[in-house]
């Protein structure tokens, strides 16, 4: 099996997945580690260093923009002049495929007063960013966007205001950029989700000494509350808000930063065990910030054995062991709108492990996909029928009727690692070999991750 960007891999059917995996640094954490050490004035350290081509586009901007990034020994060490010291870029910002770096960096460079330029590859640059666009043109910095709203983003920052904005759509990347410009803004920036998303730059913000409160939601009371906390409440339970506030606080300090296993990444080798034939794994340090584990609370549902032992909280950001084992009997289950911020990243190997399931799943309310690395609606229908499962794809989600018999298929994963990674996990459940094409996609969030998938099969 071979991984280079352009090549195909061959995958065949698995009998028994066992042994250890850790996976790779998380990537949301390692990219605001990176944006918040290069706010910071002074020496930052990260460990470990992240693998992922997207992080290593946020370290590349972030260096072009004169800051000063090391590896050694497992670590970056940053040497930042602090945000004040950002010097003007001599070319344009190449984020690659990454919208995290794309959004995060917008919202710190609205603050620089000097003009920059945003670039990504073709799936990045077909991406929306008038999302992250208004708010910061309101906050007061000039920002133009293509004639289709979409990147280059030409930025040119200065002197900015606090807004208080409620989020139209519930994304992390749009409400870290409007938070990190806020940062320099005159007066106390506010951010609103209706259906609160990851809360990383949260939880960092406050562990690098920035006043960063989150005002806790109106939970609903009594019976309602349990099935809203539990992920079941029905479409009309009252989706819970959450305020975000800036305080007086608002300089970042220089950090020790140590990352944590990225759930994303995990939640691919947890599937892949549950409809295994024979399967018991162990994952160890794996992120539970339980804004990203709403996979876990869908798998509990449909009847999977899965325990979690939390083991620490450094930085703010839980991570623990969970171990896994096969499930012969997946019941299907309805993924609710208020749970699908959770379980955004999750939802194409979700779709994937449903199809294994007795029953129709009905997964609504993820027309964010849409706007992903690819569209994840049609990319995972498209792939799950050449493989044999029913699928019904809708403006939102997918109806998947399960359980499938797997034949294996000449998987495009449309130019997206998830895509790639969820359909060589059901290329180990298929009766015949299967080829993913363009295997070398997953690189953009691990490239080891098919080496460590085989690695537990026997
Ligand atoms: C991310 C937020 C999510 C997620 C992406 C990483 C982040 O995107 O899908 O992979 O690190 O903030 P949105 O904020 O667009 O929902």
């Amino acid at each position: 099996m071979t991984s280079s960007r352009s090549s195909d891999a061959r995958i065949e059917h698995v009998r028994r997945l066992q042994g250890v995996y850790r996976p790779p640094a998380d990537k949301s954490i390692s990219h605001r580690a990176l944006i918040l050490s290069a706010m910071a004035k002074g020496r930052s350290l990260i460990t470990p260093v992240s693998r992922a081509a997207d992080v290593a586009s946020t370290a590349f901007c972030l260096r072009q923009l004169g800051v000063d990034i090391q590896e050694h020994e497992g670590s970056w060490i940053i040497q930042s002049p602090g945000l004040e010291g950002w010097v003007a870029p001599e070319r344009a910002l190449d984020c690659g495929n990454s919208g995290t770096t794309m959004r995060l960096l917008a919202g710190c460079l609205a603050q620089c007063a000097f003009t920059s330029i945003l670039i990504g590859d073709e799936s990045l640059s077909r991406r929306p960013m008038l999302r992250v666009a208004e708010p910061l043109r309101r906050m007061g910095a000039a920002v133009t966007l293509s004639a289709q709203k979409t990147a280059p983003i030409q930025i040119r920052g200065g002197s900015l205001t606090a807004i208080s904005y409620e989020l139209p759509v519930s994304s992390a990347q749009v409400k870290s950029a409007i938070l990190l410009a806020g940062l320099a803004a005159a007066g106390g920036t506010v951010v609103i989700e209706t259906n609160p998303s990851r809360d990383h730059t949260e939880r960092m913000l406050n562990a690098s000494g920035v006043d960063c409160h989150v005002e806790h939601p109106q939970r609903p009371a009594g019976d309602k509350r349990e099935l809203l906390l539990a992920g079941l409440a029905d479409d009309e339970a009252p989706v819970h808000r959450r305020t975000i506030r800036l305080g007086e606080r608002r300089k970042v300090e220089p950090q020790e930063w140590t990352i944590p296993g990225d759930f994303s990444a995990a939640a691919f080798v947890i599937a892949a065990a549950i409809g295994a034939r024979k399967a018991e794994v162990i994952l160890d340090n794996v992120g539970l910030n339980p804004t990203r584990t709403g996979f876990l609370k869908v798998l509990k549902r449909m009847g999977a054995d899965v325990e979690v032992k939390r083991q620490g909280e450094p930085g703010g950001e839980p991570f623990g062991q969970i171990r896994v084992t096969d499930c012969a009997q997946l019941k299907a289950v309805r993924v609710h709108e208020n749970e699908i911020p959770s379980l955004i990243d999750e939802l194409p190997i979700l779709a994937v492990l449903s199809a294994r399931a007795e029953g129709v799943t009905v997964i609504r309310g993820a027309a964010e996909l849409r706007n992903k690395e690819s569209d994840r609606i049609a990319a995972v229908a498209a792939n799950l029928r050449s493989m044999g499962a029913k699928v019904a794809e809708v403006d939102d989600g997918w109806a998947i009727e399960g359980p499938t018999e797997w034949h294996g298929a000449t998987i495009d994963p449309q130019g997206d690692h998830r895509i790639a990674m969820a359909f060589a996990v059901a290329a180990l459940w298929a009766d015949s070999p299967s080829t993913i094409q363009n295997v070398g996609v997953m690189s953009v969030s691990d490239p080891d991750f098919l080496s460590s998938l085989i690695a537990l099969a026997h």
